[in-house]
């Protein structure tokens, strides 16, 4: 691809929300000004934004104060595809391809490169983009870190950590009353937020996507439990848990989305198929978006600056079609193909699974 030289940049945030994404956002505006004496302008709701114009200049002082701040100043947008944007015609929802006003859109503004934050969805739509010619790169988001190409994606630590307290604070409640306390968590399709707040708070069960369940293998272990004196437990699971030989709950259909499964309420069905084997109370939190908001963690502050400052030099080499990522200790790049080409799931002979066994831990299977 042959690039001009840089003097505008555009900058979005899609998909699902995370913390973190400000801190990029400022990253990439102090790099493109101070460093490189570029102009930023801010893409609002993700793609949405370049197709009805919604734009705002980004200068130094927008981005003062941001660092801390959960969300996105540019606001984000699970919805808008431009290679499938829904509209809802005759009470039916239709797509069509826009992809065009994009790039006309790009070239009104003056844009002459753009960095898309955002998680596998985006990061699809971009590589697309890309494909039809437009100098971007991507830097990757999302709660679920369930992205293969980086060790792990910002917005995780800070849900992790959300999480893990909250599972301390339902222990206490639960071993007042003697419950089972089942808490559901994120994730979508991969189990890592419930894998690691399970080890973190000392749960007694985990039940993750990658290693389907047994009812029957879970009442043996609370009851197991509950002989040898201990009165409650905590189950940590993934929303996208799911027994053996069955399915994921699906909790909505979201028809516009770029993914439109909305999972959710398989913690309701666990405390239903547990409750009559077992003599003890259940009760059921639904952990839900607490996990995407709120301040960022110091380690994804400091992930996101990374990312930011890397995905603003990455543009400066012409390193077109790519996305930032970290390989441990450091942080690289690799093309947008492989960023999306699979998705990373818990292994179930991993070392997480072994330590968390080794712990005493029952994944139900
Ligand atoms: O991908 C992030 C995530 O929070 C998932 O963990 C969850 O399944 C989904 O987004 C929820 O999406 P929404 O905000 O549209 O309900």
């Amino acid at each position: 691809m042959v690039s001009k030289e840089i003097k505008k940049i555009g900058v979005l945030t899609a998909g699902g929300d995370c913390p973190g994404l400000n801190a990029v956002i400022r990253a990439v505006v102090k790099t493109a000004i101070v460093e490189y004496g570029w102009k930023v302008m801010g893409i609002r709701e993700g793609y949405e934004g370049l197709l009805l114009n919604k734009t705002q200049p980004l200068l130094y002082d927008h981005v003062k104060g941001i660092l801390s701040l959960g969300g996105t100043i540019l606001g984000t947008s699970n919805r808008a595809n431009p290679f499938a944007y829904a509209m809802k015609q005759g009470g039916k929802t239709i797509t069509e391809d826009r992809s065009s006003v994009v790039l006309e859109r790009i070239k009104e503004l003056g844009i002459d490169a753009l960095i898309a934050i955002g998680g596998d969805g985006t990061l699809t739509i971009s590589k697309k983009l890309y494909d039809l010619g437009v100098p971007l790169v991507g830097v990757p988001k999302t709660i679920d870190n369930d992205l293969s190409a980086t060790d792990i994606t910002f917005g995780f630590d800070t849900a992790l950590n959300t999480a893990t307290e909250a599972i301390d604070k339902i222990r206490t409640t639960a071993e007042s009353h003697h419950r089972v306390m089942i808490v559901e968590v994120m994730g979508r399709y991969a189990g890592w937020i419930a894998l690691q707040a399970g080890i973190a708070s000392g749960a007694d069960i985990i039940l993750i996507p990658e290693i389907p369940f047994h009812l029957d293998k879970i009442c043996q272990v609370i009851n197991e439990r509950v002989q040898s004196g201990r009165t409650s437990s905590i189950i940590v699971t993934a929303e996208g848990a799911k027994p053996e030989g069955g399915d994921m709950v699906i909790k909505m259909v979201v028809d516009d989305s770029t993914d439109a499964v909305r999972l959710g309420g398989i913690g309701d069905r666990i405390a239903a198929g547990i409750s009559d084997k077992i003599h003890l109370e259940t009760r059921v939190t639904v952990l839900g978006h607490i996990q995407r908001g709120g301040t960022p963690s110091a380690f994804d502050r400091v992930l996101s600056t990374r990312f930011g400052v890397a995905a603003v030099e990455l543009l400066a080499e012409g390193k077109f079609g790519n996305m930032v990522c970290l390989k441990t200790p450091n942080i690289e790049s690799v093309s947008l193909s492989d960023a999306v080409k699979e998705l990373k799931t818990v292994d179930p002979q991993g070392e997480l699974v072994h330590i968390a066994k080794s712990v005493g831990v029952s994944f139900g299977d």
